[in-house]
């Protein structure tokens, strides 16, 4: 099954971004992961829309969403909560009205940063909108991770065993939890 992983962050050395390299490698091989970028999707104007006339990466971005299985939002706290890059691809995908990307589609959340809280109020606030785009988000394991600063090596690769634990049975926990709710395992 083929999933969207979105990246909260356009930082060149994002941890976020090195997180989600590092799911997609650690992914059961049931599961292929795919980033889908954000960074280039203009900021939603609901005229767009209206007006019959959506730019063209909205257009290929909702495309392009509706071909996967599920999505995981890696996401760094921005102000206890997600960064606008991410939000404003969750609007662009719920939109029109009534052909919302998102809905019933399984998802998952990662919040990563440097503090000790490992960006808990962008995981939950990120959660809130879920709720309401209909996204069953995978309740357990809860992916908080912090100390973000001393995980990768100089190449980006993760140098921690215990996270690298920790993520290898989050993606598992995903495998069942995307299988379950798209019937797939019944
Ligand atoms: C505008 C802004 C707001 C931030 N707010 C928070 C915050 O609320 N909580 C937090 O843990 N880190 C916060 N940070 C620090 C980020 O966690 C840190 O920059 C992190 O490396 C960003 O994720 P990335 O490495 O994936 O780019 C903030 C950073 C920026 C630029």
């Amino acid at each position: 099954m083929k999933v969207a992983v979105l990246v909260g962050s356009l930082r060149r050395e994002s941890f976020s971004r090195k997180t989600a390299k590092t799911l997609a490698a650690l992914a059961p091989a049931s599961l292929t992961l795919e980033i889908v970028e954000i960074g280039d999707l203009p900021i939603y104007n609901q005229d767009g829309d209206d007006d019959g006339k959506p730019p063209a990466a909205w257009t290929t971005f909702r495309q392009r969403i509706r071909g996967y299985e599920g999505v995981i939002f890696v996401t760094p706290e921005y102000n206890r909560s997600v960064p606008a890059v991410l939000k404003n691809a969750i609007d662009v995908g719920s939109r029109p009205y009534g052909q919302s990307v998102w809905a019933g589609k399984p998802g998952a959340v990662v919040s990563v940063s440097p503090g000790v809280i490992g960006g808990f109020g962008a995981n939950h606030h990120l959660r809130q909108s879920l709720v309401f785009l209909d996204v069953p988000a995978m309740q357990q394991p809860e992916a908080y991770i912090g100390g973000a600063t001393n995980l990768f090596d100089a190449e980006g690769r993760l140098s921690s065993e215990r996270t690298r634990e920790f993520l290898s049975r989050f993606m598992e926990a995903f495998a069942v939890w995307l299988g379950t709710n798209t019937g797939v395992i019944k």
